[in-house]
């Protein structure tokens, strides 16, 4: 039995605007993925990590990841073929699978560790979420308001996700089209998604802004 984990960082970058694939920009003195993947190793709880690269990076990428159990393998035009081609590699003893974005550098262990300490008590599928501090309204094309959500249940969904490894195949062998999460597959088959607490560290970087305010966590205090 083992934890594996898959990071997807086959994504472009073009809303970071830094002239190389996101996964590959430096934050200080580490790309954003060997951040990503020692943040998993870190965890202590995850055996293996799949690094889901740009077909141009492979060889590139590679020789990123010295003295740690990572694989590299081309990825495809978005996250969900990237996705499905790192499940390909997993190893046949692996029974609990992350899937984690490249993009959250920052991700503490500790997240980590919760997500599979929840999927090892048997549930299905976990994800770490945050509560939506902001008011959020529903608009139409035109930018008018046609509805307020109820924020008190809303989570917004960060990574690593965890799975019973043999519930995301199954969601991955029926897939068609693109989604921006994991979790919704597994909904998708009718089991349970169970939510654990996520951390403000573990933020995405999108933008050039998300870029400047990692790296001024990295500059400050340890977070
Ligand atoms: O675009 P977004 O920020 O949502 O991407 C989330 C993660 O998915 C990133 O780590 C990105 O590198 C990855 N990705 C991928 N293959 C793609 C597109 C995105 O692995 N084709």
């Amino acid at each position: 039995s083992g934890v594996a984990a898959i990071v997807p960082a086959a994504g472009s970058g073009l809303r970071l605007g830094a002239g190389v694939p996101k996964a590959f920009v430096d934050l200080g003195g580490r790309p954003m993925v060997l951040r990503a993947v020692d943040g998993l190793l870190e965890s202590d709880v995850v055996g293996s990590v799949v690094v889901v690269v740009p077909s141009s990076e492979v060889t590139a990428a590679a020789s990123l990841f010295p003295g740690r159990p990572v694989t590299v393998v081309p990825g495809g035009a978005d996250r969900t073929a990237s996705v499905a081609a790192g499940l390909r590699e997993l190893a046949s003893d692996v029974d609990v699978v992350l899937v984690h974005d490249a993009a959250r550098p920052l991700t503490p262990p500790e997240v980590v560790r919760r997500v599979v300490a929840a999927v090892r008590s048997g549930l299905p599928a976990v994800i770490p979420v945050l509560p939506v501090v902001d008011t959020v309204k529903r608009v139409d094309a035109g930018g008018v308001v046609t509805a307020t959500v109820d924020r008190s249940a809303l989570r917004a969904v960060q990574t690593p996700q965890g799975f019973r490894a043999s519930d995301l195949v199954r969601a991955y062998a029926g897939v068609t089209g693109a989604l921006t999460d994991d979790a919704g597959l597994v909904e998708a088959l009718g089991e349970d998604v169970h939510t654990v607490a996520g951390d403000p560290v573990a933020f995405k970087v999108t933008t050039a802004w998300d870029l400047r305010i990692a790296e001024l966590l990295l500059a400050g205090a340890p977070v």
